[in-house]
């Protein structure tokens, strides 16, 4: 896949990935972050229609300040791990949870790198993270921890911007994937389950259009 800009090199220096979100989430509150929506219902949707148990384990990878782990706890999830690289962000989700936090495992790491144990989750949950990777080596990481911390069988649930969303988000280039493409880039370990679109509206009422798709690994 061609490469998009120079900024996937630069990007993938140590600590300018982590700064750059650190300074997004401590200057933008978490409702105005551009992803933010009350509830995550196709993501919440999916994981239900997986149909593992409450004791399954689940990733959300790049969950930031998003409400799903709130959902999740709710509807009796138990095994719930939140992976992010930015530290407020991951504050700001235990402050808002408060006691409940203390049922969630809590991740601070950047997914290119982050060690995983293996053969462990029933599901891998990214909702907006994925798409930021436009350095190839990023992927290519990102793709091998997914193969190596996944069961056999678990489920890979993928949320990017589509080809008519936009093509850049929180600052940053993105890459935007049809399914195809998404199946291409991922290989031949992920089967594709479902896929369906999403019109998110953002706090500042523009419109991005994802492409939410569901893998299950071979
Ligand atoms: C657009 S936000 C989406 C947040 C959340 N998933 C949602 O749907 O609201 C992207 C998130 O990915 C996190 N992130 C970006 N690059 C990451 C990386 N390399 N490793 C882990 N988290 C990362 C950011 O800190 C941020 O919380």
């Amino acid at each position: 896949m061609k490469e998009l800009s120079d900024q996937a090199q630069s990007w993938r220096q140590e600590g300018a990935r982590k700064s750059h979100w650190e300074t997004i989430y401590a200057t933008k509150g978490p409702k105005q972050v551009s992803g933010y929506t009350p509830h995550l219902r196709s993501s919440l949707r999916m994981i239900e229609q997986t149909g593992i148990n409450k004791a399954g384990r689940i990733i959300d990878v790049g969950g930031g300040a998003s409400t799903l782990v709130d959902d999740l706890l709710e509807e009796g999830y138990q095994n719930l791990t939140v992976l992010d690289i930015s530290s407020v962000a991951l504050a700001s989700t235990q402050a808002r949870l408060g006691d409940r936090a203390k049922y969630v495992n809590w991740i601070e790491a950047d997914i290119t790198t982050a060690e995983l144990p293996r053969e462990h989750f029933d599901i891998w949950h990214d909702r907006a993270v994925f798409h930021f990777f436009t350095a190839e080596e990023d992927r290519r990481q990102y793709i091998q921890r997914a193969i190596e911390s996944l069961k056999s069988g678990g489920h890979l649930i993928v949320a990017t911007f589509s080809p008519d969303g936009p093509p850049r988000c929180s600052g940053l280039d993105v890459i935007r994937y049809g399914v195809d493409m998404l199946q291409r880039e991922l290989g031949e370990a992920f089967e594709l389950v479902e896929c369906t679109g999403e019109k998110h509206t953002t706090p500042l009422n523009t419109e991005q259009q994802f492409s939410y798709s569901w893998f299950k690994k071979q």
